[in-house]
């Protein structure tokens, strides 16, 4: 939000805001913006297809014109294993940069490809980093990729994307990105991280609807990648053989998805972009984290690595406290907040996306203050051997 605009009103129509990282709380105007149906094979579609292709490559900056947009139906995972099977030669190599579940499904996805491939896996709390590539390369020279998440949104690491691009350019390999929840709030350029390829979706931080992801891809690279994806419809290359030459999507596209995302791309745009967006996020987190912390959460991550996007606290170690009782009690004051996705210790998760501003924020710290009393929690003190790991891992 620009200074001086007042708060975003509270969801026009009543329903809870989703403390998410997506499907999230999304506008009234995008909302709207699915009001009318459209003629897939249609010139007014077709047009809105080209403007949503050209806006999303727009926010690549100076080194747009050396990448193409291919949007792809589906959830995120669609598009990540599209832009695995598209890009990935079948005799190539991944390297998967894992620290959290995201990191694990693309690993999965490559083991359903049938390619090859190898894993560094960092646990819940810490980066994969930019000398840990480096090494890993340089043991194993048949590696051709390596794939790295932006935002492992499953704890809310940010992970550190330039020094993992630079030192996979310096080895002379390829970089494919998951910016699922990060893209669109975190500046991605390919003249400051040199990339193949990135995903995201609809319905994370442009503050769309869910229905399709997004791939923006090198041409050269897209133009080489023919003949390898294992998958009729997840074939990127394909897609954009065909939306090129006709302008249409190849099977029917999600239609009022796609106009409701150029409205959040308009809204996106006239917010200030990608910083713009990123500030209002990071105002978010910044309320969140201070205000929990004020009642007696402790987040799981050291703050260095916190992103702007989720942020995972601790559940307290009060025996009166219980996930779900708590979740219900939020919901019922007007807040969708997340489960823990984590392997070892009980958390739970609150975004800081969507159309929300600092005003929410302190209304969700006080929310949870009141469920808490309501719940007879005195101390929200994550357990002693939590907090014991934390240390451990975080070295
Ligand atoms: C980093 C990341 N990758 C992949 C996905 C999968 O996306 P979807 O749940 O839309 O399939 C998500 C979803 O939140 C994500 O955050």
């Amino acid at each position: 939000m620009k200074d001086g605009n007042p708060p975003f009103p509270k969801p026009e129509l009543g329903e809870p805001y989703l403390l998410t990282p997506g499907p999230l709380t999304t506008s009234i105007e995008v909302k709207r913006a699915m009001l009318r149906d459209w003629g897939s094979w249609d010139e007014d579609f077709r047009a809105l297809t080209a403007d949503l292709r050209r806006r999303l490559l727009a926010l690549l900056g100076d080194m747009a014109d050396a990448y193409e947009c291919i949007p792809m139906q589906g959830s995120g995972t669609f598009g990540v294993e599209a832009m695995l099977g598209t890009f990935l030669p079948r005799d190539g190599k991944i390297l998967v940069l894992s620290n959290g579940a995201y990191g694990a499904r693309a690993a999965e996805t490559v083991r359903y490809l049938g390619r090859e491939l190898t894993v560094i896996d960092k646990g819940d709390y810490l980066p994969p980093r930019g000398e840990e590539v480096s090494a890993a390369i340089a043991a194993d020279p048949a590696i051709t990729h390596v794939l790295a998440i932006h935002c492992e949104t499953s704890s809310g690491i940010l992970n550190p994307l330039a020094e993992i691009a630079a030192a996979t350019a310096a080895a002379g390999r390829q970089l494919l990105i998951d910016s699922m929840s990060a893209f669109g709030a975190i500046d991605l350029q390919p003249d400051s991280i040199p990339f193949e390829a990135m995903v995201s979706s609809a319905n994370k931080c442009i503050e769309g609807v869910p229905g399709f992801g997004f791939v923006l891809a090198r041409r050269d690279a897209l133009k080489a990648s023919k003949g390898n994806a294992h998958s009729l419809s997840l074939d990127l290359h394909a897609q954009w053989t065909v939306m090129e030459k006709t302008g249409q999507w190849r099977y029917t596209p999600p239609t009022h998805v796609v106009a409701a995302f150029i409205e959040a791309l308009r809204i996106h745009q006239e917010e200030g972009g990608v910083p713009a967006r990123g500030a209002r996020y990071t105002a978010n987190r910044d309320i969140l984290v201070a205000g929990m912390r004020d009642i007696g959460f402790e987040t799981l991550l050291d703050k260095r690595w916190l992103s702007p996007i989720i942020v995972t606290f601790f559940s307290p170690a009060d025996p009166a406290f219980e996930f779900a009782r708590f979740y219900e009690l939020m919901k019922r004051q007007g807040y969708i907040i997340y489960p823990g996705k984590l392997t070892v210790v009980d958390s739970f998760r609150i975004g800081c996306i969507g159309r929300m501003d600092a005003a929410v924020m302190q209304g969700v710290v006080a929310a949870a203050a009141a469920a808490l009393a309501e719940m007879g929690v005195d101390n929200a003190a994550p357990p002693e051997d939590a907090l014991a790991e934390r240390r451990k891992l975080s070295g």
